[in-house]
């Protein structure tokens, strides 16, 4: 049966980890679907795996969409989450806009990076019908008014901080929260505050999915390797064992391990 948002909801419900990657093909997107992973994310990653850029910025929506369809045809019941790009939804009639060609091409919900600014463009995207994944912590488009790729809420203050922006989030009507490198317990905090399902990545075992980029967890990494990788390759023979190994994994509550995690 086709995962939906309703069924993320019922694992979070039921205290069931569930497991999400990226696809940006249609044979890898067939590949992770049968494996059982719930979550298939056509992530703006794409602009630094597949393109070769240092960030995702450069990334446009054309290119989205082009990847969103390939995703699209090869997926066999998995949620397909759309990245929207950087500046892609800067105001709200661009959100709307831009929004539907995503789901125009396959997708079933797209993700936004930001914080409270958003509640506007998110409350217009769910009540016309797009359900949205917030995405919070390491915004990876923000990697200029970061400076830096550096684990977010590291201190009480900016730790508050997201765990308001991510109820007022919720509350303007987001479905599901994304934390990527934010210390455990905060992710924690964050899963137990909000009703709906958080994913994490580099942000400890105790959200409700995970998600890693698919290249990171088939361990061709290219560059420096996060702290929040694993290669489920060594420990299997092929692709398809790899990531169903990772599925497994994640609702075993044994991936990610301390090793993985930021504790502070
Ligand atoms: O673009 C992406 O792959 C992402 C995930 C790392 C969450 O946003
Ligand atoms: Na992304």
């Amino acid at each position: 049966m086709a995962v939906t948002i309703n069924t993320l909801r019922e694992y979070k419900e039921k205290g069931e980890a569930f497991s999400a990657l990226t696809s940006y093909d249609a044979t890898f997107a067939q590949v992770v679907s049968e494996a059982g992973v719930d979550v298939i994310l056509i992530g703006d990653s794409l602009g630094m795996v597949l393109q070769g850029h240092d960030s995702t910025l450069p990334v446009t929506m054309d290119q989205v969409v082009y990847h969103v369809s390939c995703v699209a045809k090869g997926n066999r019941g998995s949620l397909i989450m759309a990245d929207m790009p950087f500046m892609s939804y800067g105001s709200v009639d661009a959100a709307l806009e831009n929004a539907a060609e995503l789901m125009r091409a396959g997708a079933h919900m797209v993700k936004l990076e930001g914080t409270d600014w958003m509640k506007d463009t998110i409350s217009a995207l769910t009540e016309r019908a797009v359900p949205v994944c917030a995405h919070l912590g390491l915004t990876p488009q923000f990697v200029n008014k970061f400076g830096g790729y550096k684990v977010q809420g590291r201190d009480e203050k900016s730790a508050e901080l997201m765990i308001n922006h991510a109820c007022e989030l919720v509350a303007a009507g987001a479905d599901i929260i994304l934390l990527e490198c934010v210390p455990a317990p905060l992710a924690a905090r964050i899963t137990q505050a909000v009703k709906v399902p958080v994913i994490g990545i580099g942000a400890g075992a105790d959200t409700d999915g995970q998600i890693l980029v698919l290249h990171d967890m088939l361990g061709i990494t290219t560059g420096r390797k996060p702290r929040f990788v694993k290669n489920f390759l060594a420990e299997t023979n092929s692709i398809p064992e790899a990531i169903a190994a990772y599925a497994k994994a994640v609702s075993e509550r044994t991936f990610p391990a301390e090793e993985h995690t930021f504790k502070a």
